[in-house]
């Protein structure tokens, strides 16, 4: 194919058995499980197990012992960093050298140790310098519980919930830019840290994985304004973007969206009246201004409202969405290791025509 696509929009770049996300018909399937079906049955990191090994059993494991250095509190760099150092520290192979079960060993490893660093740095954030004990943390049953005690040292029952729900629905949604990252990476052979690593970095974006942290602040204004519905034509008349809505696949709803809005209403959410109201505006905005190009809610508005529930503050969310995301990065870099082929597409080149340097500028004088 020779046609150039912006944004590579509805360009077919693999195949892929982990995640189906139904364009029309508003589902999500985790090779071939509704993720309606997994979530409050199954915690995250048996999820993980389906997305990663086609199985619950045995999932993620817990984390090991890990005191990362120079932690910022900056969650997403710190989570980069952190997970690039990893590939030295814990001498990772490349993945083109390895059997694949040392693959999937080292992406589990990763995956563990990526919600241990985001807690440990939230913790930096809050300006505690004295990390949680292990044997505390360890007191912890599923990962999310885990993760809080690592973090704030206790763990309310439904900031629980509302984590494990938040990580079930964001942990794979096929080729998005994260993952393609991961793939990219994961296609030339390198180890297992450094797909990661790259893939935390193309999530940090406001347009993909940073949106979350925007929409508290939306969701305050429509508020403060006490018109959601002003609000809304306020921000689309100085030309942005609602953070939360639109997505590249997704026509109709966003299943994600559906099971989060549930969620943050049956955790009681404090700001489900108000985030309902911006919603319903912002679809009708939405639907008024670009008549012919469907803006549904897509799954980072209702995150932000659940992951406020559990008291997350809005920088984190990007890395919230880190952590979750892992087992969809594992899957694909695993099935991207099985095609053995290098991701490297074309560029038309419409640059200037041959020319002399002198057309450029004068050459340097040696010195
Ligand atoms: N608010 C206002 N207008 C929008 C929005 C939005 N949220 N989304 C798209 N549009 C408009 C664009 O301005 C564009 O208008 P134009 O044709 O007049 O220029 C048109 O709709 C099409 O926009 P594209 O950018 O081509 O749509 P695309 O499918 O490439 O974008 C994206 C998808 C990036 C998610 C976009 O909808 C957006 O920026 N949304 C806001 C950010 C956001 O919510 N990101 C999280 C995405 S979910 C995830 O990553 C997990």
């Amino acid at each position: 194919m020779n046609e150039f696509r912006p944004g590579l929009e509805g360009v077919v770049a693999f195949q892929t058995e982990i995640a189906e996300p139904d364009r029309e018909g508003g589902s999500l399937r985790y090779r071939g499980v509704d993720i309606e079906e997994l979530v409050g049955r199954y915690p995250y990191e048996k999820v993980w197990g389906l997305l990663v090994d086609e199985s619950f059993e045995p999932g993620m494991p817990d984390p090991e012992p890990f005191r990362p250095a120079n932690l910022t509190g900056n969650a997403p760099s710190d989570l980069q960093s952190a997970l690039a150092h990893l590939s030295a520290d814990w001498e990772l192979r490349k993945l083109v050298d390895i059997e694949p079960e040392d693959a999937r060993d080292d992406l589990a490893r990763l995956s563990a140790i990526a919600m241990s660093i985001v807690a440990q740095s939230a913790r930096v954030a809050d300006g505690k310098t004295d990390p949680v004990p292990d044997e505390d943390v360890e007191q912890g049953g599923i990962a999310a519980e885990k993760f809080l005690l690592r973090w704030r040292g206790e763990a309310d029952p439904k900031h629980v919930q509302a984590i494990d729900t938040y990580w079930i629905c964001t942990a794979e949604h096929g080729l998005n830019a994260s993952t393609f990252t991961a793939r990219i990476v994961a296609s030339t052979g390198a180890d297992a840290g450094a797909a990661m690593s790259a893939a935390v970095g193309a999530l940090s974006g406001p347009l993909h994985g940073g949106a979350p942290a925007r929409i508290l602040p939306m969701l305050e204004g429509a508020e403060k304004l006490g018109d959601p519905a002003q609000y809304v034509k306020n921000l689309l008349d100085r030309g942005e973007r609602l953070m939360g809505f639109g997505h590249r696949i997704y026509r109709g709803d966003d299943p994600r969206a559906t099971l989060l809005k549930r969620t943050a209403k049956e955790l009681g959410s404090s700001r489900y009246e108000v985030a309902d109201a911006v919603e319903q505006a912002a679809l009708a905005e939405l639907k008024r201004r670009k008549p012919d190009r469907p803006l549904p809610t897509n799954v980072e508005f209702w995150s932000a409202v659940v992951l406020d529930t559990a008291e997350i503050p809005p920088d984190l969310t990007p890395a919230m969405f880190g952590c979750a995301r892992v087992a969809g990065w594992s899957a694909h870099i695993l099935e991207e290791r099985k095609t053995g082929r290098l991701i490297r597409p074309s560029a038309q080149y419409v640059g200037p025509a041959p020319r002399p340097a002198s057309e450029v500028g004068a050459a340097p004088v040696p010195s």
